[in-house]
């Protein structure tokens, strides 16, 4: 993430577990929303106090000027992480959190806020450690992971934001071809196709938490994309192949392209992943085959990672190979000395991406 914000021009000013620090204005916000690719949600800070218990956040939070931020004709949602020894409960925590907006805002313009569980609206995040509570506005909304192309989800489709993750762990760039067979849904060749594109990753959602916030300009989201838009090449420069054994899941794949607008950019073809063409120039094969997470399936799945250590080294030479599992013992099984095994996180799922030089006789120049 770190890598992500420095690269689209913001300075990291502190690293946390779950999140990194940036400075920047309103329409800095914005526009992170439309171009993070690995992020989930742009959080914009609006106070941090200490409270012990219920009591004691009410009393800080019902202080902030709500009315500034969330419509009295709007609604809100809160979401929470929250460790503190007094508050075992973390809906309780955002209850207090509620009242508090929902008294100020009732106070100061006459009428209140409608609250509940749905994030397509204004939304607040609270994050509570032992007494140090921190509130942002979640400016995001919907996790930015929705970018609103999949509407055929396939099976076990990986989230966008791991995709492009994945994509950046095994260096793959605009410029260099991209093999991807079992795409399933095709998140990673369609992640790539956008990236080709020159396009900002958000570019097709029409709703984030920001448009629900007071103050909230849309002649300036409008100007700020078409500022990201402008002077971009459509086209890909290398190719970008996706196959899959399954029509049903190839068609999915070219839909949920078509909708992200990269449908062009991408090859489609259904066949074994044996059968997939690859190009003569070298670039990076990807591969996100099932887990097998029932009793038996994993036995069943033992010769197909067998057989991704042949496809690799007899029709990759030159690539660089990717397999990206939540099973690490089958992914021991490809048979290959692997250079690097990058640790993942698919929601709970520890998963790894297992990297593979394939030498074509010389060393592969990257
Ligand atoms: C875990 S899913 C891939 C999900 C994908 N990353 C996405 O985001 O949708 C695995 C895919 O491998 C395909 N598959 C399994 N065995 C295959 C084989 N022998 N040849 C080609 N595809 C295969 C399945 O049809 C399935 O779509």
């Amino acid at each position: 993430m770190s890598e992500e914000l420095e690269e689209l021009g913001y300075p990291v000013v502190r690293v946390a577990p779950a999140g990194v620090f940036a400075k920047g204005s309103v329409n800095d916000c914005m526009r992170l929303n439309l171009q993070l690719r690995m992020g989930l949600r742009v959080l914009w800070k609006i106070a941090d106090f200490e409270a012990m218990d219920g009591q004691q956040l009410y009393k800080q939070a019902v202080r902030i000027p709500w009315e500034a931020y969330v419509p009295a004709d709007g609604y809100v949602s809160i979401g929470s992480s929250v460790r503190n020894d007094t508050i075992r409960n973390t809906k309780f925590a955002g209850l207090r959190l509620k009242d508090a907006l929902v008294d100020r805002i009732r106070e100061k313009k006459g009428r209140r806020p409608d609250t509940g569980n749905d994030s397509d609206k204004a939304k607040l995040f609270l994050y509570w450690r032992d007494e140090e509570v921190n509130i942002y506005l979640d400016t995001s909304g919907v996790p930015l992971s929705n970018r609103g192309y999949r509407v055929s989800p396939g099976k076990a489709p990986m989230r966008e934001n791991l995709a492009a993750a994945v994509l950046k762990a095994a260096r793959w760039h605009p410029g260099l071809s991209l093999v991807n067979p079992m795409c399933g849904s095709g998140t990673l060749s369609i992640e790539a196709a956008i990236q080709a594109s020159g396009r900002p990753a958000g570019r097709l959602r029409e709703n984030f938490g920001f448009m629900h916030l007071v103050g909230y300009r849309p002649e300036e989201f409008e100007a700020i994309k078409m500022e990201l838009d402008m002077g971009k090449a459509l086209v890909a420069s290398a190719p970008i192949i996706a196959t899959d054994q399954d029509p049903e899941a190839i068609e999915a794949a070219r839909r949920n392209a078509e909708l992200a607008g990269v449908a062009d950019l991408i090859e489609f073809e259904v066949c074994d992943f044996r059968q997939t063409k690859v190009p003569d120039d070298p670039g990076v094969v990807i591969l996100n085959p099932e887990y097998g997470d029932r009793m038996g399936e994993e036995k069943k799945l033992l010769p197909v990672y067998q057989a991704i250590g042949d496809f690799f080294k007899k029709q990759c030479p030159g690539y660089w190979g990717y397999v990206f599992t939540g099973n690490r013992s089958l992914g021991k099984r490809i048979g290959l000395k692997t250079t690097r095994k990058i640790e993942f996180y698919n929601g709970p799922i520890e998963c790894r991406l297992f990297e593979y030089e394939l030498y074509s006789g010389s060393r592969n120049p990257r």
